[in-house]
């Protein structure tokens, strides 16, 4: 920590001076290709502004950000973010950028959160958890906003921030459920603005229920109109593009074969959040595993974390195998 807090002003100041020039580039590649990504800490990309996503790999060097921003990492970055038409200089620009906004979070976050540890692990959260609220209007509209708060409420300390399962509770014990905003983990208890939040145990009151993650059926609130998410944060007249596709995933073994449903996901989420970075959009061009869902992949990049967990299987295992002839022209074709 001491040592990097050293290295990084100056390495940051030197940056400075020398992306005077090329901020702006920078920052507008950053908005259009990075940001997708890095504004959220999809698949476990260094959040903007995150020191402590960002100190690691700052002490590996400028010259290693610049080719794993050109040439990809096989981590899940892709060569020049996925912009393959982007000059080499800009996608520097646009490295450069991200590392001046460390430069401005460096010198407070880390230790600020770290003071207000010792008092309540839950505090602790104040730095890496702000960062997946966040990520969350910028991924859906709502379902996950309001559900981000609610069983985060053993939460993981700062340190494994830069770890693509902070945030996953699959792989955690199941907490306190709908603790008031100033008690989530999430929102930080010094702020006024937190208090003027509604509790989610209020809030969830009338909406339909449901017997896993924040106790709220999402999917039947929306289809009951019971709430009308906004699609659009600057346009309120925005309305979502929804996709009625249904995705079978033929499973090997004895479980159900996995029916994916575009609407019910259109309905909250653009294509963006899942084409292409975490799906191909093509039937069968991905693999997919319940070891990489449960490690916080591919479905396990929302289920477990912002949508119903893993342990209900049969939400996505809901297609009967047609094993026998006789019963699949028996059964109703689904
Ligand atoms: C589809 C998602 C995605 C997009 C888009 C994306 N990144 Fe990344 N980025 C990642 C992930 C995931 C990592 C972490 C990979 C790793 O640790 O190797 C990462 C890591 C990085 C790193 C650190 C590499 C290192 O060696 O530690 C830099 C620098 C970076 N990205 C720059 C950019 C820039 C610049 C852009 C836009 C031009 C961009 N990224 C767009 C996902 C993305
Ligand atoms: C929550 C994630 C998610 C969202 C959001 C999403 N998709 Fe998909 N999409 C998938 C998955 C998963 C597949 C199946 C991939 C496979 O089988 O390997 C898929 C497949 C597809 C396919 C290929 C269909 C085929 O028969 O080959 C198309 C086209 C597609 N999506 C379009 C869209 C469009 C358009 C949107 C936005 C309106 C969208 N998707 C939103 C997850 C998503
Ligand atoms: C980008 C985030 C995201 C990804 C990736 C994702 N989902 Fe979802 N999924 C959601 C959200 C949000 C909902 C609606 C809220 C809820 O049900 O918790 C949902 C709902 C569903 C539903 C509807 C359940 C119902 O009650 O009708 C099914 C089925 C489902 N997802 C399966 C999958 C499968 C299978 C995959 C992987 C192929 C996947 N999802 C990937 C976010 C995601
Ligand atoms: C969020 C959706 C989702 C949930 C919930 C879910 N699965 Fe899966 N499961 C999948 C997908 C997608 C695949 C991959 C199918 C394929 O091969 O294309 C899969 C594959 C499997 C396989 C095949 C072997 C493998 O690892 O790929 C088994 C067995 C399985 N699931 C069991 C379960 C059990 C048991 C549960 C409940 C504890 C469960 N699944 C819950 C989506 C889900």
């Amino acid at each position: 920590m001491k040592i990097e807090r050293i290295v990084l002003p100056a390495l940051a100041s030197l940056l400075w001076a020398a992306s005077a020039i090329a901020a702006d580039v920078g920052k507008d590649l950053y908005a259009k290709t990075c940001a997708v990504c890095h504004a959220a800490g999809i698949a476990g990309a260094p959040r903007l502004g995150n020191a402590a996503d960002w100190q690691p790999r700052i002490a590996a060097g400028t010259a290693r950000l610049y080719t794993s921003a050109l040439k990809g990492t096989p981590k899940g970055m892709p060569a020049k973010g996925g912009n393959t038409g982007a000059s080499d200089g800009d996608v520097k620009a646009a490295v450069d950028y991200m590392l001046a906004a460390v430069k401005g979070s460096a010198a407070k976050p880390a230790p600020a959160a770290a003071a207000v540890a010792p008092a309540k692990p839950a505090a602790t959260v104040a730095a890496p958890a702000p960062a997946a609220q966040v990520a969350v209007p910028a991924v859906a509209a709502v379902p996950a906003a309001a559900s981000a708060p609610v069983d985060v409420s053993s939460n993981t300390s700062g340190a494994s921030s830069a770890d693509i399962n902070s945030f996953n509770r699959l792989l955690k014990p199941i907490g306190k459920r709908n603790p008031p905003p100033a008690e989530d983990g999430i929102h930080d208890p010094a702020n006024d603005g937190t208090m003027a939040l509604m509790a989610p145990l209020a809030a969830y009151g009338p909406l339909p229920k449901s017997l896993v993650g924040n106790r709220v059926n999402w999917v039947k609130a929306i289809e009951e109109g019971k709430i009308n998410p906004r699609w659009d944060k600057q346009d309120p007249n925005a309305t979502p593009v929804i996709v009625d596709l249904n995705i079978v995933r033929e499973v090997k073994g004895s479980m159900p074969d996995v029916v994916y449903p575009h609407k019910q996901h259109t309905e909250w989420l653009d294509c963006s959040n899942c084409h292409p970075a975490i799906f191909t959009p093509q039937k069968g061009a991905n693999a997919i595993s319940m070891a990489a869902i449960l490690l916080g992949e591919k479905c396990g990049v929302c289920h477990g974390k912002v949508a119903f967990p893993v342990s209900e299987c049969r939400l996505c295992h809901s297609k009967k195998k047609d094993t026998r002839p006789a019963q699949a022209a028996a059964a109703p074709a689904k």
